[in-house]
């Protein structure tokens, strides 16, 4: 899956990290938006066996989601603000 902009594509720039390669996004992304603009794909792979996962509730509900931060710990990629130099990991 990947996200398309449509609006706000003038906000500043940040640069973080996937699985250690670099992803550009924008400012006030979350880290939903900003990995899967980015093309990465998927967030995660479910460990049910459904395959990889893109999110589903968007709102910090399913849980569908989780990537890992370095310093942070596991977090909800639709509930947390990407920032400059974070390091992630697919959860
Ligand atoms: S997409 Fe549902 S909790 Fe993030």
């Amino acid at each position: 899956m990947k996200l398309v902009r449509l609006r706000d594509a003038s906000r500043p720039r940040i640069a973080l990290t996937l699985e250690g390669a670099p992803i550009e996004a924008l400012q006030g992304d979350t880290l939903l938006t900003a990995l899967l603009a980015a093309d990465a794909g998927h967030l995660r792979n479910s460990e049910f066996g459904d395959g990889p996962r893109a999110g589903f509730c968007l709102m910090a509900a399913c849980q569908d989601c989780w990537v890992v931060v370095e310093g942070l710990g596991r977090v909800r990629a639709c509930a947390t603000l990407a920032e400059d130099g974070m390091e992630v990991r697919r959860g």
